[in-house]
């Protein structure tokens, strides 16, 4: 399949997207910029339309999507209640980096809740994806727009090396900001539980849901014949091809572990304190307590690794406060769980 490639600088970018949403609108998959990462997007009414979104990603059928709205009023007829708590959710991270999960009505399909009775919903702030929702004038399924397990999609050119030739069109836009994907909360469960931590971080979320649980596989294994409280946890995800260790250690003791020949490290994902005390190759994720920036270039160091044919890497354990929590989870997946205690 030809895969169009549509310049979208900005939101001003009227004509390509009016391009994005006449493809939406007949039935097709465009890829579009989000605050986060890239979203694979089509429209979220279609079972069948939605089926391609799963086949083009080489995604398991019951990995639920999540659907994304211009404004919190267009939810109402695609959930059968949201409760004072989710209310108040949406209020304050809406738009944003924020995913409520809620009971959903008929108008989703079984296709994008991956046979659940429940639908994510996420309003993003991204101005050129909020543009391509209101032309369409549909709400878009829209998972990350990269191909199944390998790290999500932060620039159009990740979108293209994983996509092109599979998909309809892809937008070409800036970088994404936040660069790790939304917090996924679920209000189907009293008290609310999150289930991703992401670009809203457990400790904002406190601030208007004290009860909040954090779910046990946000960074631990889920044991075998467990059941996943959503369905993304149980996949592999975010996997470079190189073996990845994650190492967890204070001060030097990081990288007196990665300099040592036995461990057969050829590169190691780390911090900027760590740089002048590193003897093999560094790629640095930001300041050990800037989480912010560890979160944006988080995917793109993930895919650096597959560029330099790495074979096996070491990644500094992050701290799990702020948004460190989110990088802590999508590297510790990356990692397979496997991590050294020092
Ligand atoms: O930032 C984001 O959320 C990005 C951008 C494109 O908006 N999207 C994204 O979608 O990350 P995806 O499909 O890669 O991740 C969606 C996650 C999965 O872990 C999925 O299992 C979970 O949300 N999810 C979706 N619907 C759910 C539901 N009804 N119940 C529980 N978990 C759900
Ligand atoms: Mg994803």
């Amino acid at each position: 399949m030809e895969t169009l490639l549509l310049s979208v600088p900005n939101e001003n970018s009227k004509e390509n997207i009016k391009k994005a949403a006449e493809i939406l609108k007949s039935g097709g998959l465009v890829a579009i910029p989000t605050e986060t990462v890239y979203g694979l997007a089509a429209s979220a009414f279609s079972g069948e339309t939605v089926k391609k979104i799963y086949s083009a990603k080489g995604r398991p059928s019951d990995n639920p999507l999540i659907v994304h709205i211009a404004e919190k009023n267009e939810i109402y007829p695609l959930v059968t209640k949201a409760s004072d708590k989710a209310e108040k959710c949406m209020d304050a991270f809406w738009p944003g980096p924020f995913t409520a999960v809620l009971k959903k009505s008929d108008k989703i399909p079984t296709e994008v809740s991956g046979g659940l009775d429940t639908v994510a919903l996420r309003c993003p702030q991204n101005k050129i994806a909020r543009a391509v929702i209101s032309a369409a004038g549909l709400p878009l399924a829209a998972p990350s727009a990269n191909s199944s397990g390998l790290p999500s999609p932060t620039t159009a050119n990740h979108v293209i090396s994983d996509l092109m030739g599979k998909i309809d069109a892809i937008l070409v836009s800036p970088d994404c900001e936040v660069g790790v994907e939304s917090t996924v909360v679920t209000f189907a469960t009293d008290p609310p539980r999150l289930l991703r931590p992401g670009g809203i971080t457990a400790e904002q979320l406190r601030e208007i849901l004290p009860d909040l649980v954090i779910d046990p596989a946000v960074t631990n294994k889920l044991e075998n014949g467990q059941k996943a409280a959503s369905p993304g946890m149980k996949y592999k995800h975010y996997s470079p091809a190189a073996e990845v260790v994650m190492v967890s250690a204070e001060g030097k003791a990081f990288a007196d572990y990665c300099n040592q020949k036995s461990n057969g490290f050829e590169v190691a994902l780390c911090f900027e304190e760590d740089l002048p005390l590193l003897k093999i190759k560094a790629l640095s994720l930001g300041g050990r307590e800037d989480y912010e920036a560890q979160a944006e270039r988080l995917f793109a160091r993930l895919r650096e690794l597959d560029d330099l044919k790495v074979k096996k890497a070491a990644v500094h354990a992050p701290n799990k406060r702020g948004m460190g929590l989110a990088v802590y989870n999508r590297l510790i997946r990356a990692a397979g769980f496997k991590v050294v205690e020092l």
